[in-house]
């Protein structure tokens, strides 16, 4: 089924999963809140994560580590010099942009068939109505009314180049040229620590949680008897202060990350084995619980695109509504941030090899996604619209194992004791093992729907004949199958199906 954002965003709001920050006050652009659905499907993502990429392997230990950390930190690592976007001012609308992420219509203003000027949009939701009204401030400026013409197709939405903006006249003044240079503006938002307020206390908020894996690596080393080849994971919040937050929570300024710093040996054989494995390891971790792999595909960084110190970068990419983009990365970083550190900090980063009495700066394989991202893609997976018996109904389809909900328990009618609490049985029993929805009131096919919208796999009903035979009907979500079951099968069942 074919789908937009407002459909993604909609379900989102209308279910619990996810709404604007501070909406009371009319919201606070670039941040997110997560419901009581949200939360769940973000913790499972994270749970998954931390069970398949810490526990489940010998060579990965966790990490936690400070969201402010020494300033002396953010020096080191080049974030306080060049974590920077360059950014530009539109006069007329005095808004900001990316100026690397302009896109803009080129709209033809014509008189008698002539052309009189032209209009640049910049990525505007309502490019009619932003025209309308560039064409009237331009009328009465000049006296000429003119007739907008749209490029026919979202085809002719172009990247601009500023170079190419600055050409084209500002409907407000006539004059060429409605945007500012481009500047760099950094995007880590700044604190202060401690009472005074000065240059001194200036601290900022981690725009990766990377950072704190590399000056922890001796650390975690020494107490935690790890030997390269091992990996440091740590899930935690970053903060950027984007230019354009857009795309929902695609890009926010308030996120959580899952990253991982492989170190490896440093020499120039040893690195692309990992580096492939990873790609690997990614891909299939994202396939298992339930990315669609129809929408996702994998992206090579070109040799001029990496920072001058990175040896490779994959990125894995995601079909989204509004295009194919970023959802994770995976690079070969070398031994840049270790080395950085080092150098900055006067503190040894080295390894000591005992199989070999060899002391090196490990180099790093650096997988990095981000939760909210990938939260956006598994809803993005899981949303289909379908006919049940004529009647349109909205689906998530998550894995089992991600699906906020798990079961539903539903005696079929509140007005007879016995089924009622035969029904709260089975609620209170399965409760303590997976997060489980209790609903009496509605028709069963609408308490059905409402499960199928919040993405919940399994609904129990607890009808009459379930008195004589211990039996339930389980109705499952994408096939509407219903099968009876025996109540004491249940258990094994839901714990196959969910955690496979
Ligand atoms: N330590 C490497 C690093 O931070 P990145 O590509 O800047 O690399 C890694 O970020 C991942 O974090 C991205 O692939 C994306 O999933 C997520 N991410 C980055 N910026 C984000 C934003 N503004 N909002 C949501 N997720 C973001």
């Amino acid at each position: 089924s074919t789908y937009n954002m407002e459909d993604i965003v909609n379900v989102c709001k209308r279910r619990g999963f996810v709404f604007q920050s501070s909406e009371i006050y009319n919201g606070f652009n670039g941040f997110y809140d997560y419901g009581p659905l949200g939360v769940e499907l973000k913790n499972n993502i994270k749970q998954r994560w931390w069970r398949d990429m810490v526990h489940s392997r010998d060579d990965m230990v966790g990490l936690d580590s400070s969201i402010i950390a020494s300033p002396r930190v953010w020096e080191a690592s080049g974030h306080v010099a060049g974590f920077v976007d360059p950014m530009v001012d539109c006069r007329v609308s005095k808004l900001r942009y990316r100026a690397d992420q302009l896109f803009f219509t080129k709209v033809e203003l014509q008189e008698d068939g002539e052309v009189i000027g032209y209009i640049a949009l910049l990525d505007s939701g309502d490019l009619h109505g932003e025209a309308r009204k560039l064409a009237e401030k331009l009328k009465k400026r000049t006296g000429k009314e003119g007739t907008i013409k749209f490029p026919l197709d979202i085809k002719d939405m172009t990247k601009a180049t500023v170079a190419e903006l600055a050409l084209i006249p500002s409907p407000a003044t006539g004059e060429p040229g409605s945007l500012t240079p481009p500047r760099a503006f950094n995007l880590m938002f700044q604190t202060s620590v401690g009472a005074l307020a000065d240059a001194s206390s200036t601290a900022f908020l981690r725009p990766e949680t990377a950072q704190g894996i590399f000056t922890n690596f001796k650390n975690v080393q020494s107490t935690g008897r790890v030997k390269v080849p091992f990996g440091i994971a740590q899930i935690g919040k970053a903060f950027r202060n984007e230019i354009t937050p857009r795309n929902f929570i695609f890009r926010s300024r308030e996120f959580e990350q899952m990253e991982i710093e492989y170190f490896i040996p440093p020499e120039e054989e040893v690195w692309p084995d990992f580096y492939n494995k990873w790609i690997e390891t990614a891909w299939q971790w994202l396939t298992s619980i339930g990315m669609r792999e129809d929408l996702m595909g994998r992206e090579v960084h070109l040799k001029g695109d990496l920072a001058h110190y990175a040896k490779a970068c994959t990125d894995i990419v995601f079909r989204f509504p509004f295009g194919q983009v970023e959802l994770q990365g995976i690079a070969a970083r070398g031994d840049y941030d270790l080395t950085q550190h080092q150098t900055s900090s006067g503190k040894s980063m080295e390894y000591f090899d005992e199989s070999n009495k060899r002391r090196y700066v490990p180099h790093v394989i650096e997988p990095s996604i981000g939760v909210d991202r990938l939260f956006l893609a598994l809803i993005c997976s899981a949303y289909a619209e379908d006919e049940i018996e004529g009647e349109k109904r909205v689906v998530l389809k998550f894995h089992p194992s991600m699906a906020p909900i798990k079961v539903g328990v539903f005696p079929l009618v509140k007005n007879k004791p016995e089924i009622m609490e035969k029904a709260r049985a089975i609620y209170d029993q399965l409760k303590h093992r997976y997060n489980v929805f209790w609903d009496v009131s509605g028709a069963i096919g609408r308490r059905y729907r409402r499960m199928d919208e919040a993405g919940t796999p399994f609904c129990i009903t607890v009808d009459f004949d379930t008195l004589e035979d211990d039996s339930v009907t389980v109705r499952e979500r994408d096939s509407t199958r219903q099968t009876r079951m025996k109540v004491g099968d249940l258990l094994a069942f839901f714990d196959k199906e969910i955690n496979g």
